[in-house]
Parts: structure tokens; sequence; C-alpha cells
């Protein structure tokens, strides 16, 4: 059983070594580390590339990589590629993107796209001396940092705003230098990084030089620098609307007033009720997650970024907003969304590279089109059925070749399965009898 001693140097020993340690904690030792290793790459020179993307690499865990068809943006169709290992949500992208693509398909339209950085500091002198020496400092951050910036103005980005923001309402003698940033088609996580870790040096470095501080450091203290995830002026906005008329579907059993009425509700609910708001934005974030793996993106970053815009009125609130007037349903989807199409691992995973090729090898702006499209596609589905049928009569039929796996159900008996579940409601019980009926 498990060798629960500290274990010291885990990260030095070589990889057969280190799987051979981690399967001594099953108790089928063997069979756990053959399992792992089935899971290798059988091309040794890309498992080596998945082995160096972390540390500690032992074996990979697959999730599925899916396509939602028929994605219809801005009048372009597009293919939108989904990593995620939850059965409906695919489908259900898929669906509300053909629904869609028959009333027009999806808008969408990039509001902002600046990032944040922060370097936070202690400084114990008077507010306006700092004040004074903001003009000179800017010069010094920005004029010191050039080598890392030449390269992203070239593109088009840069540092873009280097304010004093003066937090000592909330903690003694508490200063940041909030930095604006455009970072074009990279996420731009590192960039910000280097430039910040600069201004550390550069901001300690001012303070002792200048004769005006004679305390030097002792004034000023750089407690860390560091990137915000929290990008509110980094927005797009993706929106659905037809005329009420037209939600008319096989699957909506009643009339499009009626539905558009009940879905309005729905989602008015979710503005207002937190506990309703959090699983309506996990149903957006179903498909944004999705996205965001499949092309190689930070979705930790994105999620929470996401809440926090979600909570920006004090109460944590729905993302999405609806209108049903004038005879019209319009639906829409605001989110802040840092996204890159070059850098991090976009282009170095194989998956996410191909994404991105089955994308038109869109821009950073393009791709939070597409994302937040992709999220409201889910989010729509989500609510369509939640308001018509519920959601476990299609979530069930997507999960019964789980359960049937959950049994090793032969090819045979998953062909029976699905013919016998087409018109009935699946369930683990029923599954499970299914399955010991038949074999019997
Ligand atoms: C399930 O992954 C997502 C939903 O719960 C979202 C929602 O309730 O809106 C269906």
């Amino acid at each position: 059983m498990a060798e629960k001693k500290p274990i010291v140097g885990f990260s030095k020993l070589n990889k057969e070594d280190k799987l051979k340690l981690v399967a001594s904690y099953f108790e089928d030792k063997d069979s756990a580390m053959t399992e792992m290793q089935t899971f290798w790459h059988s091309d040794p020179q890309k498992q080596k590339l998945f082995d160096e993307f972390s540390e500690n690499t032992i074996s990979n865990f697959y999730f599925p990589f899916g396509v939602a068809p028929n994605m219809i943006i801005n009048g372009q169709n597009y293919m939108v590629p989904m990593v995620i290992e939850e059965s409906s949500v695919v489908a259900a992208a898929s669906s509300s993107a053909k629904f869609w693509s028959e009333r027009g398909g999806f808008k969408a339209k990039i509001i902002s796209t600046e990032k944040i950085g922060q370097v936070h500091f202690i400084w114990k002198g008077k507010t306006e001396k700092l004040q004074t020496h903001m003009p000179a400092i800017k010069e010094k951050l920005i004029y010191g940092t050039t080598d890392i910036t030449h390269r992203m103005e070239k593109r088009g980005g840069g540092i873009k705003d280097i304010e004093l923001i003066d937090m000592t309402f909330e903690l003694e003698n508490y200063y940041q230098l909030k930095v604006t940033f455009e970072t074009v088609n990279s996420m731009g996580a590192n960039f910000i990084n280097s430039c910040l870790e600069e201004f550390t040096i550069l901001l300690k470095a001012y303070f002792t030089e200048t004769d005006d501080f004679k305390n030097g450091e002792k004034d000023c203290m750089v407690i860390m620098s560091i990137l915000s995830n929290y990008t509110p002026n980094c927005l797009v906005e993706a929106w659905v609307e037809c005329p009420i008329e037209k939600l008319i579907q096989k699957d909506i059993d009643m009339n499009p007033k009626a539905f558009a009425w009940k879905f309005e509700k729905a989602v008015r609910i979710a503005e207002v009720d937190t506990y309703r708001a959090t699983t309506h934005n996990k149903g957006i974030f179903n498909g944004i997650d999705a996205v965001a793996l499949a092309t190689g993106n930070d979705f930790r970053a994105i999620e929470a970024c996401g809440h926090t815009y979600a909570s920006r009125s004090g109460k944590y609130r729905s993302l999405t907003k609806i209108s049903v007037k004038d005879g019209m349903f319009k639906y829409t989807l605001r989110i802040p969304l840092a996204l890159g199409t070059i850098g991090g691992l976009t282009s170095l995973h194989p998956m996410a590279k191909r994404s991105l090729q089955l994308l038109g090898n869109p821009n950073a702006e393009e791709l939070m089109m597409i994302t937040a499209v992709t999220g409201l596609a889910n989010n729509f589905g989500a609510i369509k059925s939640l308001v018509t049928k519920g959601i476990q009569q299609g979530h069930m039929k997507m999960h019964l070749f789980n359960i049937l796996n959950h049994y090793n159900a032969s090819e045979e008996e998953k062909k029976k399965a699905s013919e016998f579940f087409n018109d009935k409601k699946v369930s683990f019980q029923s599954v499970s009898e299914f399955i010991k009926g038949i074999r019997h």
C-alpha cells in the first residue's frame, strides 16, 4: 500500500521511476502502471512535448475533442472545436447553432481589448508627493522597458497608460500602479508580467536615486507586481435576435409568445437570484471553457474574470440580458474574454493549433467573438430545454453511453440499448435493468 513518508526529490526522478513510485500507491500496482502507460503517446517525440508542458508528468489525461458545426457568426459559418467531458454540451451548442442558423445566425462585436497589470506598493510619505513625481516615474518606467515592449509595439500593442491609485482608504499606506496594456493577438500574461517585474526594479531605483526621497526604499516598498485576470475592458458582446413568431420548433411544445415569455422570465430570475445566476453562468462557461481549452487558452483566467464581472454591481448576477418587445426577441451575452491566438500553448499544443486552423486561424478578436457565441449557444440551449421539456431527457440520452460503458456493454448491447431507449426515459436504474435483462 501507499508509502506515507514524505518524498524527497520526486521531481528529480526520471519519468519511469516517478510512475513506479506513484503506482506503489495503488493496490494493483502493476496494472495501474500499465494502464497509465497505455495513455502515453505512441510517438515519443510527441509525448516529450506533453511531458514538458508541466512538472512531474507521468501520463496523459484524455478529454474528448468535439466540434459544433453550423455556428454562423456575423454571416460566416464556423465549425467550432470544443474540448469537454460533459456529455450534452457539444450537442447543446450544435443544436443551438442549427436553430439560429435558420434565424439569421449569431452576431458579435468587440467592445474593448485592454488588459491590466498592477504594481502593489507601500508608501509611507504624503500622497501629494507621490502624485507630483508620477509624470517622471511614468516616463522612467516606459523608457526603461522599451527592450520588452518594442516588439509588441510593432504589432500594434504595448503599454497604454500607468495610473497611480490611492488605496489607503482600504489599507494603510497602500498604493498601486495600475497599468493598462494592449497585447493584440496574445493573451499577454508573459509580456505583462515581464513589464511589471521590470517596473518593480525601476520604481525602487527611482526612489533610491531621486534626491527628493532621502529615505530611499524605506519609504517605498513594492509588495508584488502581477497582471490582473480581471479585464472588464477586454469585452465582447454576442447576441441573437429574431421576430418572436419565428421561435417555433418541434421540441418547443408551446406557442412562440408563451415560449418567449417563459424564456424571458427564466433570464430575469438569473439576473436577480444568485443561486440561479451561478448555474445560468455555469451553462455559459460550458461552451466558453470548451473553446478555451480546445484553442490552448487559459480557462481558469477566463472563468475567474467572468465571475468577477458577473458581480460588478455588488451582487452576483447572470451575464446575459434579454429583451422581448415590439414583436422581437433579442438575447445578449456581454463578457470579458482575455484570449490569445499566438503564444502560450496556442501553437505548441498540436490539437490547439489544429483548432485554430479549423477556425481559419482567427485573430484574438475573432476568437473572442467565436468563444462568446459558443457560450451564448450553450446557454440558449440550456434555457430552451429548461423552460420546455427540462434538461434531463436530453442529458440522460447523451449519458446513456456512459452508463453502458460502466457495465462494459458490448457494441451489440449498445446498439440494442440505443434502439430500446429511443423513446424511453434513461436513468441509471433503467439502463441497469435493461442490461441485466438482455444478459439473462
Ligand atoms: C449543465 O451543465 C448546465 C445547466 O445546468 C445550465 C443551466 O441550468 O442554465 C443546464
